[in-house]
């Protein structure tokens, strides 16, 4: 026994555990699983066929009442993973995005379409902003103010609302505020339990950056602001503390489940809500551009395709426990030992 390093404890070898996968299996701190994956999908109210998304390779826009949109969600639920993300593209923007409202948007008759292709088995959220409907590509609605043009927060929030009660009305188990408007959690919870959804949870993009990750996003949705940035609205890469105000401000607001977006580059902070809230459900986005950069680096083999699942893992291990990503079906099949395409 020659075991010097271990000094008085030559017993404690901790490579033991790690003989054969079986037992690293059993003794896993961490377990992703399909189940706690959501998938993103975008429908497009103009289109008649599917059609590929340049900026994310191997996805597609999806026409709200298609065979194709069905079958990718019928893929999906057989590998495992159940929960969706509706993003809508409509027919036209205007000022007020008033195709993010209306009962026959494209997020609304996709949601009815899957409901009578699939019942109550998936489970549907819906993205709930207005910069891929309006002619702005703000997250709320511009107006002059003492600075120049300020992102109205009060006015935006009767948007919201509104956007909120179609998404329920078309059968969405979930609405997803997105863009960052203080009270944007208090204003669609009133308004869902007034109309009787009281049923309908909200998942809060609660601590959402001002980040250059969108990027490929806001090329799939044409959703980049028409002047100026976001920065009045989401939160300073510098900050974590100030998530945990976030997190506090949605969970009494009424949120269901809380979000850290994007993952990888502030898994810092998924791990700071996760401590600070451990008893609220809590999401991270793993966002376009964090989905397009392992992409590439696997396409130009830089890095094997196991990265993806690795990376999804650090999120699953800072402290999420639903996790939204691009990659949902791949790491399904990895993880189910399925190889190939
Ligand atoms: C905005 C919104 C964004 C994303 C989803 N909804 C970010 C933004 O444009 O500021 C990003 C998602 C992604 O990059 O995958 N409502």
């Amino acid at each position: 026994m020659a075991l010097g390093v271990f000094g008085e404890f030559p017993w404690a070898r901790p490579r033991r555990l790690r003989a054969g996968k079986g037992i690293r299996d059993i003794v896993a701190e961490t377990r992703l699983h399909p189940s706690m994956l959501m998938l993103p999908i975008f429908v497009d109210e103009r289109l008649a066929r599917p059609e590929p998304i340049e900026s994310l390779p191997g996805h597609s826009y999806y026409p709200p009442e298609h065979e194709s949109l069905a079958g990718l969600v019928g893929k999906a639920m057989e590998l495992g993973v159940r929960a969706f993300l509706l993003f809508g593209i409509p027919r036209y923007k205007d000022e007020n995005a008033s195709r993010a409202y209306a009962s026959d948007g494209p997020v609304q008759r996709a949601i009815r379409y899957l409901r009578r292709e699939y019942g109550w088995e998936p489970v549907l959220a819906a993205d709930l902003c207005i910069c891929g409907y309006s002619s702005h590509g703000h997250c709320g609605l511009p107006r002059e103010c003492r600075r120049g043009t300020c992102i109205d927060n009060d006015a935006t929030l009767e948007i919201y609302r509104r956007i909120a009660l179609s998404q329920a009305e078309a059968g969405a188990d979930i609405v997803a505020p997105s863009g960052m408007m203080d009270g944007q959690v208090r204003a669609i919870r009133e308004v869902l339990e007034r109309e009787g959804y009281s049923d309908v949870a909200i998942m809060s993009y609660s601590v959402k950056y001002a980040s250059s990750f969108y990027g490929p996003f806001r090329s799939v949705m044409d959703s980049a602001p028409r002047f100026g940035d976001r920065s009045t609205y989401q939160m300073d890469s510098r900050n974590a503390l100030e998530a945990v105000r976030e997190a506090a401000l949605d969970i009494r607001e009424g949120a269901d489940i809380i979000m850290v977006k994007p993952a990888l580059p502030y898994l810092d902070v998924i791990r700071l809500v996760r401590e600070s809230f451990p008893y609220v459900p809590l999401a991270a986005y793993s966002v376009s551009g964090e989905y397009r950069m392992l992409l590439e680096a696997v396409r130009q083999g830089f890095l094997p395709r196991s990265a993806v699942v690795e990376v999804l893992t650090s999120i699953a291990r800072a402290g999420a426990n639903i996790i939204i990503t691009y990659s949902a079906l791949e790491a399904a099949r990895e993880l189910a030992g399925v190889t190939g395409a």
